[in-house]
């Protein structure tokens, strides 16, 4: 990916007041409309993890959970378990991540030709329009391919938080995966933290185009009370409201293939603030490396196969190769 300008500091600056063109999206006219006219879709399902272990319940919500998966591809997960002490930690770390002046975090920059480390991902050509935001990116599970380097030393409490909050998600997602796909060998991890600051004119840019996520299973965090997050159902943009304490999870690209189109992988993307910034934490898991990526063999008793099947190799030198677009990425996929 391409060199990108540091958004906090454009944005902290006082040449901040004309937003450069290439920040500015004429289609959110729009799309806007559409919002507006949003009547009657509800708000995303909400599972209960506790529910899934729970005798008397288990089968109930194992229900809800596969309709939410293909119904809405998005769901909130509450009473998932993880200490709230765990999520406040890893909320703080980030936070004062983020606040160390600019050449102390560049030090942990995006070595050329990787996505791990602080910048933008997903910036493949020079007329491309750009997020309103930067990028924190680091790859946790498994715990041999972490690159410790690009791990901060500031804040001290950093790097325990982080190991903390992904042993958690880890136990999190292995119930999540279980209950979705039981033959699913997925046990690769990376968390992304996303820092959108405020803009003058946050009507007319993005903070992250609409796309869908090309891993397996997202589970995103907001660290403070600011929307931002729209997905697209039924062609019209709606806003998700977190409840508190729960976590947003939606499936990927490639649940939607292994499912052979069953479960849907929604396109989503997110608006800023004029006033307020705004912080998430995406984790997102990967099947192994070694794993392929096509239609279960139990999906093909009743249909044809929708998707090719190719090595989780190939599908990541896809990925790298596409920008962030729409479902762009899964239409490559299609056969
Ligand atoms: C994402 O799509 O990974 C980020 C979503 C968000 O910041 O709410
Ligand atoms: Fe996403």
């Amino acid at each position: 990916s391409l060199p990108v300008p540091n958004v906090q500091s454009f944005a902290a600056s006082k040449d901040c007041t004309e937003i450069p063109e290439k920040y500015i999206r004429p289609e959110l006219n729009d799309s806007i409309l559409v919002l507006n006219g949003a009547v009657g879709q509800g708000d995303i399902p909400i599972i209960d993890l506790s529910r899934l272990h729970h005798p008397q319940h288990s089968e109930d919500e194992m229900l809800k959970l596969s309709l939410a998966c293909e119904h809405w591809g998005f769901f909130q997960l509450i009473n998932h378990g993880v200490p709230n002490e765990v999520i406040e930690k890893m909320k703080t770390a980030m936070g004062e991540f983020f606040q160390l002046p600019l050449e102390e975090k560049k030090a942990y920059g995006q070595p050329p030709d990787s996505a791990e480390g602080y910048g933008q991902a997903f910036v493949v050509s020079e007329d491309q329009k750009l997020d309103w935001a930067d990028m924190y990116i680091l790859s946790t599970n498994p715990v041999h391919g972490r690159n410790l380097k690009l791990w901060p030393t500031n804040p001290p409490t950093f790097k325990g938080a982080l190991e903390q909050y992904s042993l958690e998600l880890r136990k999190v997602s292995h119930v999540l995966l279980d209950s979705i796909g039981k033959s699913l060998k997925i046990d690769e991890f990376i968390v992304r933290m996303n820092y959108y600051p405020p803009c003058p004119q946050a009507s007319k840019v993005l903070g992250l185009s609409p796309h869908s996520d090309a891993g397996a299973l997202t589970i995103l965090l907001q660290v403070s009370e600011v929307q931002g997050l729209q997905i697209k159902k039924n062609g019209v943009w709606l806003p998700v409201k977190p409840l508190p304490g729960a976590f947003i999870v939606n499936i990927g690209d490639i649940i939607e293939i292994l499912s052979n189109g069953k479960y849907k992988s929604i396109e989503h993307r997110v608006m800023v603030n004029t006033e307020q910034e705004r912080m998430s934490i995406a984790t997102i898991h990967n099947p192994r490396f070694d794993a392929k990526v096509g239609p279960l063999p139990e999906t093909l008793e009743k249909s044809e196969p929708y998707y090719k099947t190719i090595s989780h190799h190939e599908y990541i030198r896809m990925l790298f190769s596409s920008k962030l677009e729409g479902k762009n990425l899964l239409d490559r996929m299609k056969l």
